[in-house]
């Protein structure tokens, strides 16, 4: 975990560097070829970012001394690692036998068995007269999946695949336009089932299916399941050792599986087991998840910098940003370490982003001249699935180019001109955009995320924080409606509650 006197030599490294432009950091050859590692189809270049030997040091002894590797191991072999839920968190036995031990073993023999029912009850959705899938979650029980079937999905599948999320009806309403009932299935996606602007969403797309033959559910509930009316021969449970910002890999995969097919899905499955192989096994100074996280540790506690930003050069990853939303914010959000202890230092920044090359046409102003440097972790694909070559070689150039642009900046005696320079940078490149490089790709971001939890002392595993606004929002639901207001106590809320009604 992150000691004060630790914290306070990483600034001290942070201060020093600052006499030193990233520029001539970067201007060594040797470091940019060695400050990189490889796993599978995944490259990892951090030669950019704004630190030295010195200062790596420094990160690597954290690592080693935090040891991150037991922790991991506890996580991968099913100790209670989300003390405030007693729960395990076993993702990893979704998709490899990394875990060691009784309890791993009986959780990854579960998986595989679920695994097989998807894929069983897939073949009945197959060989119905069903065209469209319409998937109904949100969170963890969308995003993944959302992220999977924009990734990866091709103009020839089987099925049409549509996301509802959000309890805004214009989701539903502009989804469901244009679909046939007759030939459009549900998947109703929710660990808890409790989630209200799912059953909402899920009646309404009950109704308007006109019948619950062709409904499936996703869930850790199978009461609340058969209490929605869906047979358990239609439903595909999950367990509660499957975080929901953690669970694309699970049944909540079904419409991805639905979508790209049963073999697409199980090399998903096996590019995340290549990483879980990796990180299970390399020590600190050679671990992609590990010197992911201590960058990310360095920007956020020595640099002092507020947001990561994630820029995926490749329209198909658009979602990517978004779905980092949820497991980097929702895991590392907190101000309190496992025992309720405040922490004496920042925790998660905030993770954003977008798609490029679009976005240079959108936020990079801010990156080249803003007053912040900004870390930025660009994603590239070598290989492009069109044939397209000039526009692909366009895209590329433009990845290349804002990474050292970025970095380097450009002095001008015209101070409208003038490019400071010093954007710190990682670069992660795919071969191509496979089913199993997305899937060592996303297997990155969760271990890097658990690496920093450790490293933080936070129990990156819950999300008490987003229940308040759910007991607010359900007390204020009837005064919305239109019924008396007269328990609104908040002046502010009670003033916006009279602009609602205003005639
Ligand atoms: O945002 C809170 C949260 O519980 C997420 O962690 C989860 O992915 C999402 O809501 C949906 O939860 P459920 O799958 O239980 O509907």
């Amino acid at each position: 975990m992150l000691s004060p006197e630790r914290l306070q030599r990483l600034q001290r490294h942070a201060e020093r560097l600052r006499q030193r432009p990233l520029r001539a950091l970067c201007a060594d050859s040797v470091r940019a070829r060695d400050w990189s590692l490889s796993v599978g189809p995944l490259y990892f270049n951090y030669a950019r970012q704004d630190l030295d030997d010195a200062a790596m040091a420094e990160l690597i002894e954290l690592a080693v001394i935090s040891d991150v590797k037991a922790a991991l191991r506890r996580q991968f072999d099913g100790e209670i690692v989300n003390v405030s839920e007693d729960r395990a968190v076993l993702h990893t036995a979704l998709r490899s036998d990394v875990g060691e031990g009784d309890v791993a073993r009986a959780a990854r023999t579960q998986a595989l068995a679920a695994l097989a029912r998807m894929r069983e009850l897939a073949r009945e959705v197959v060989d119905s007269d069903i065209t469209d899938i319409v998937h109904v979650g949100i969170g963890g029980s969308d995003l993944g999946p959302r992220l999977l079937v924009n990734a990866l999905r091709r103009p020839d599948a089987r099925f049409r695949v549509h996301f509802i999320a959000n309890v805004d009806a214009h989701e539903a309403q502009r989804v469901l336009a244009g679909l046939d009932p007759a030939h459009t299935a549900g998947v109703l996606v929710s660990k808890s089932f409790g989630t209200r602007e799912t059953l909402l969403n899920g009646a309404l797309l009950r109704d308007w299916l006109g019948a619950t033959e062709r409904l499936f559910a996703v869930s850790a509930n199978l009461d609340r399941v058969a209490d929605f009316g869906i047979p358990a021969d239609r439903v595909l449970p999950i367990r509660d050792w499957v975080g929901g910002r953690f669970s694309l890999w699970s049944a909540v995969g079904f419409s991805a599986l639905l979508a790209l097919g049963g073999d697409v899905f199980d090399e998903l499955l096996n590019g995340a087991a290549l990483m879980d192989r990796h990180v299970a096994d390399a020590e600190p100074a050679a671990n992609m998840a590990v010197l992911h996280a201590l960058l990310a540790l360095w920007n956020r506690n020595a640099r002092g910098t507020t947001s990561e930003a994630v820029i995926a050069y490749d329209q198909r990853l658009a979602q990517v940003p978004a779905y980092l939303q949820q497991l980097r914010m929702e895991s590392l959000g907190k101000s309190v370490d496992r025992d309720g202890v405040p922490l004496p230092y920042a925790t998660a920044p905030v993770t954003w982003g977008g798609a490029g090359s679009s976005t240079q046409h959108s936020f990079f102003q801010a990156l080249h001249q803003g007053s912040e440097r900004l870390p930025l972790e660009f994603i590239g694909v070598c290989r492009p699935d069109h044939d397209h070559l000039e526009q692909h070689a366009v895209l590329l150039a433009n990845l290349l180019a804002q990474a050292e642009a970025l970095a380097n900046g450009q002095s001008s005696d015209d101070p409208q001109r003038h490019y400071p320079g010093g954007t710190p940078s990682s670069m992660l490149l795919l071969d191509s955009l496979t089913p199993e490089a997305l899937g060592t790709l996303l297997a990155l971001y969760e271990h890097s995320t658990a690496v920093l939890g450790h490293l933080w002392g936070v129990n990156a595993f819950d999300q008490w924080g987003v229940e308040r606004g759910k007991v607010v929002a359900s007390r204020l639901e009837p005064a919305v409606r239109g019924d008396a207001a007269d328990d609104i106590d908040d002046p502010v809320t009670r003033a916006l509650l009279q602009s609602f009604r205003r005639d």
